[in-house]
């Protein structure tokens, strides 16, 4: 198949692109400066110069292309309702573009949308929310299967882990807690997150745009979540410094951004991925990756 790739230059196109030639695909990579057509075209893929925001720019490969997988999003944290709607804007054009043809496109979401309002109930892949920030794309590639598109949507755990991650969620806790002293959880911090080793993650992209079913939502996570009190005390033993609890009231302070987030209960099931796909993730786990050191020598 020939695969066209958008964020093929970020950190889970790092991943990907290798396990899509590595299962005899071409690649061609959505990249929109020199650096990132540097980046895919040093990992093994074509790059296209085009720019998410302006679907004119890379309509032509979509078209050219036997299936996409969306994984682009502006993670600059600074206005987070844009940054949706512009991911909403692209998926659509995308999806206008491939309508009646029956292709494959394999989009992104991640499963902390289901954590909002659950009260801690497990999530299931059937699980969803009526609209806001990515369930909109959810429900947009969803729908295009009743318009000749095989549209699925991966939903990422909040942690997407492994040597290859420099800039997600995890190295974002690291220098938190090396800048403040402490590696905080929020109360008891029984609280739960998902996560799933970025190659795992990967070979679920794979198998979705081969083979999910238009209409489907997969679930990218290696359990169902590791409560952020152990994360904490895992990142302290590392760090060498203390392992607290702080308050609902000081998390935003201590967390910036990301202090709503760190207080959301969000176990999840992937039963229904793993017997629909044969998906099962085989490396190492957030605990043995922390464990590992080499988020910690990055970070030196
Ligand atoms: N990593 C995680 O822990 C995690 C968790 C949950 C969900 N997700 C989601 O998974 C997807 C991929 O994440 P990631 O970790 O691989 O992200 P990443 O490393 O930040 O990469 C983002 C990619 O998007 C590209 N991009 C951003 N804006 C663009 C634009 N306007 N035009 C063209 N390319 C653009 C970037 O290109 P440049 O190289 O030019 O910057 C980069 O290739 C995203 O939707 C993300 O929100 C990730």
């Amino acid at each position: 198949m020939r695969v066209f790739v958008t964020g093929a230059s970020g950190h889970i196109g790092s991943a990907l692109i290798p396990e899509l030639l590595a299962a005899g695909h071409q690649v061609v990579g959505l990249a929109r400066s020199d650096a990132a057509a540097a980046a895919v075209a040093e990992r093994g893929a074509e790059a296209h110069r085009g720019d998410a925001t302006d679907p004119d720019s890379f309509l032509d490969a979509v078209a050219a292309a036997d299936g996409v997988v969306h994984l682009a999003y502006d993670h600059s944290f600074t206005d987070m309702a844009a940054a949706a709607a512009a991911d909403l804007r692209t998926v659509r054009a995308i999806g206008e573009r491939l309508a009646g043809t029956g292709k494959p496109l394999v989009a992104t979401s991640g499963t902390l949308l289901l954590a909002f309002g659950s009260d801690g109930a497990l999530g299931f892949e059937h699980d969803t929310r009526p609209g806001g920030s990515r369930i909109d794309v959810e429900n947009a590639v969803v729908a295009m299967a009743a318009e000749g598109v095989r549209g699925s949507v991966v939903r990422l755990a909040p942690l997407v882990h492994s040597d290859l991650d420099h800039h997600g969620f995890a190295p974002i806790m690291i220098r938190i807690a090396r800048e403040k002293g402490v590696a905080a959880y929020v109360g008891d911090g029984t609280n739960r997150w998902p996560a799933v080793n970025t190659r795992d993650a990967a070979r679920l992209y794979r198998l979705a745009l081969e083979s999910a079913p238009g209409g489907t939502r997969l679930h990218a996570v290696e359990g169902e979540g590791v409560p952020l009190r152990t994360i904490a005390e895992t990142i302290a033993q590392r760090l060498g410094i203390p392992a607290v609890s702080i308050e609902p009231e000081q998390a935003d302070e201590h967390f910036g951004f990301l202090g709503p987030l760190v207080q959301l209960d969000n176990p999840t099931s992937a039963e229904a991925t793993r017997k629909l796909l044969d998906w099962k993730p085989e490396h190492p786990d957030l605990i043995a990756d922390l464990e590992a050191g080499h988020y910690f020598r990055t970070q030196d």
